[in-house]
């Protein structure tokens, strides 16, 4: 497939691909809102937690992929602070995955050298959940390749409240003082002070909303959407989204090239 020899380019070759006869770079990160897994057990007449565990296939699928391709980090959205209000069968089959994911995904992490980390609210996880997420981050933390970053009773409005009051904190205490704040740092007290804004975010199923994802991070991330279910997304659909993102003009605000003259 048409695919995989531009990985096997890609590797080599280190983050760019040959595309329209133009050097063009892969996204350092791409985040993704995985979505419609309901809809697709939904289609099948299946039980919801199908449509999880499939998506979960897809999770691996496309962590291989980004690897293959020198994508820097992979920030998924797995389960948010408000998915707490499911049922709550489908919320402990949700808290199972990441323990059944992380186990059978392990051996080839380390192969790969992929480094797991976590974004949300670590303490609000159940105990068997937590620790499969901390085994896997002790595991791989020397890890230097993609960062797999899982978003984990992650919400964007909270961790921006947090943020703020560490750093009102922070001013009480005499470390910061107010003239000091900048965007900078702001950034610093988010949980992804210290990984790279998104370049690209990604949603399935059709939604076109941020669902409290990544408010901050976002600001000049380009996006990309596509009708398909996460189930059904693969290796295919994950490159149209690179080949769009590199068919953008990202100015942040300003003009570029030939739009000076
Ligand atoms: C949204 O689809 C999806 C979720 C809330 C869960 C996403 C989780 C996975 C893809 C598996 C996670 C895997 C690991 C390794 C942690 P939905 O249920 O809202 O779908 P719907 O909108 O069609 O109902």
């Amino acid at each position: 497939m048409v695919f995989y020899n531009f990985f096997k380019k890609t590797k080599n070759d280190k983050k760019t691909s040959d595309l329209d006869g133009k050097i063009e770079v892969i996204p350092s990160h791409i985040a993704i809102i995985m979505d419609g897994n309901g809809r697709w057990a939904k289609k099948r007449a299946m039980p919801r937690i199908a449509g999880h565990q499939e998506g979960m296939k897809t999770v691996r699928k496309i962590a291989r992929v980004a690897d293959e391709l020198g994508v820097k980090v992979l920030t998924l959205y797995a389960f948010s602070t408000e998915n707490w209000k499911r049922p709550k069968t489908e919320v402990d089959y949700l808290m199972s995955l990441p323990e059944k994911f992380l186990n059978d995904f392990l051996p080839e992490m380390m192969e790969r050298n992929i480094c797991v980390q976590m974004i949300g609210e670590k303490d609000g996880l159940p105990e068997h959940t937590k620790r499969a997420i901390n085994n896997a981050m002790e595991k791989t933390k020397n890890n230097t390749g993609l960062i797999l970053n899982f978003a984990l009773n992650y919400g964007s409005r909270a961790e921006i409240v947090k943020a703020m009051k560490n750093i009102m904190a922070d001013v009480q205490e005499g470390k910061l003082s107010i003239e000091a704040i900048t965007e900078e740092t702001v950034n610093q007290y988010l949980m992804t002070s210290h990984l790279p804004e998104p370049d690209l975010l990604i949603r399935t199923s059709g939604e076109v909303r941020l669902s409290n994802f990544m408010l901050w991070q976002l600001a000049y991330t380009e996006f990309w959407f596509t009708d398909t279910l996460w189930p059904d997304f693969d290796e295919e659909k994950f490159l149209e989204a690179i080949y769009a993102y590199q068919r953008r003009n990202r100015r942040y605000g300003g003009l570029k090239g030939e739009e000076l003259y």
